[in-house]
């Protein structure tokens, strides 16, 4: 799981490069799949299911400034203020890593900037609560009080969670809920964290393409995700360079 999550963390590294006014979703998509493939792995969302749905046909997830998640990469041209929320998942011999970063294009006004930084934080607030002897609603509490705080409002109706041998496992990670509640956490255990925030509303919608999340009254959001694994007590990032 090191060398996936090692492995997601270069691929949002490497987009971070190549992110600005001018560049297709879809060249990003196919520097992500190329990277990922160079390192013997295979890309976790490229045919993902879920429910009856149609298979997932990107290696990324690239959602623009009011799409909230599952955003599928193709021909849109990134402009200057623009946000793009990038999600890459990894599978390397059978384990899983998932990450994901909001990248300003270009010039982003200092509201938008704002919901970024909030957003990051309270990712790190979360990981913060991924400690052995916690339950998972800690981590969740966590995130909404200081979202809530900041005046915005994290997504009810997607969920962060248990990664390893499978992409999603149990438990579910809301970005809510109640301190004190949820499955106790213990050495071992591998989480992905992953606040949605939205500037306006949490309610959600999904686009016509049947996969795109998006706000519902049509304000912008940010994703921030890193996989944790909770070790000597304490969480520690995976999906990092080491
Ligand atoms: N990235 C999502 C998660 O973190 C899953 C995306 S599934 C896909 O759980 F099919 F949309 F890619
Ligand atoms: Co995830």
């Amino acid at each position: 799981m090191r060398e996936s999550n090692r492995i997601a963390c270069e691929v949002l590294d490497l987009i971070e490069k190549h992110v600005r006014p001018g560049v297709k979703t879809i060249e990003l998509d196919r520097l992500a799949e190329d990277h990922i493939r160079s390192q013997g792995a295979i890309p976790a969302f490229k045919g993902y299911r879920q429910g009856n749905s149609s298979p997932y046909p990107g290696s990324i997830c690239t959602s623009v400034n009011q799409e909230v998640v599952h955003g599928i990469p193709g021909e849109r041209i990134l402009k200057e203020g623009d946000i793009l929320s990038v999600d890459v998942g990894i599978n390397k011999n059978g384990f899983f890593g998932d990450s994901a970063r909001t990248f300003p294009i270009g010039k982003i006004d200092t509201e938008t900037e704002r919901l970024l930084k909030i957003t990051r934080e309270a990712l790190f607030i979360g990981i913060a609560e991924a400690r052995a002897g916690n339950r998972v609603h800690d981590i969740s509490a966590a995130i909404q009080e200081y979202v809530e705080a900041a005046g915005y409002n994290v997504v009810r109706e997607l969920v962060g969670h248990g990664i390893g041998r499978s992409l999603h496992e149990e438990p579910a990670v809301p970005n809510y809920g109640k301190r004190g509640t949820g499955m106790k956490l213990v050495d071992g255990m591998v989480l992905a964290i992953e606040p949605m925030v939205n500037g306006g509303t949490f309610r959600v919608k999904v686009a016509k393409d049947g996969w795109t999340i998006v706000t519902a009254d049509g304000r912008p959001s940010a994703h921030y995700e890193h996989t944790v694994i909770v070790r000597n007590g304490e969480a520690e990032i995976l999906s990092k360079v080491a």
